[in-house]
């Protein structure tokens, strides 16, 4: 994993708007091309309405044109290592191929590097929509 993956995820953790959990989270992804997106999480004082590190992330991966995904970092300021929820699984697995590692990480660097598909085995998926 390169630093400058680490340092997006970083960078846009000390964006977060998390002032009900005060539980800031980073994430990035790099496409095979080269691109990085990065996302933090952003609560409302309602609280379901509130989103994840990764939904902000991949919005701006979808914004942009989307593409194939290299590898994902997500990191917590307050965890060893921060493990996407399960919404933000199967948002992921939507975009990012059973191979694709993620980085789990702390605020110093990596702690645990896993793949989609142990992240999220036995995924829903079918052939009947759309
Ligand atoms: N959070 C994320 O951003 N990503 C996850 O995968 C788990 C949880 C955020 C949501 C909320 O703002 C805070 O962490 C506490 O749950």
């Amino acid at each position: 994993m390169a630093q400058d993956l680490f340092d997006a995820a970083f960078a846009a953790m000390q964006k977060c708007h998390a002032p009900y959990s005060k539980f800031p989270v980073g994430a990035a992804l790099r496409t095979k091309d080269g691109r990085i997106y990065s996302g933090c999480n952003i609560e409302v004082i309602s609280f379901p309405e509130g989103w994840c590190a990764e939904t902000t992330m991949l919005s701006h991966y979808v914004m942009d044109g989307g593409g194939e995904i290299a590898e994902i970092l997500v990191m917590a300021e307050k965890l060893e290592k921060c493990s996407p929820c399960g919404g933000c699984r199967q948002r992921l697995a939507e975009f990012a191929g059973a191979d694709v590692p993620l980085h789990l990480c702390d605020s110093s660097g990596v702690v645990q590097t896993v793949t989609m598909r142990e992240l999220l085995p036995f995924s829903f998926q079918t052939d009947v929509i759309g």
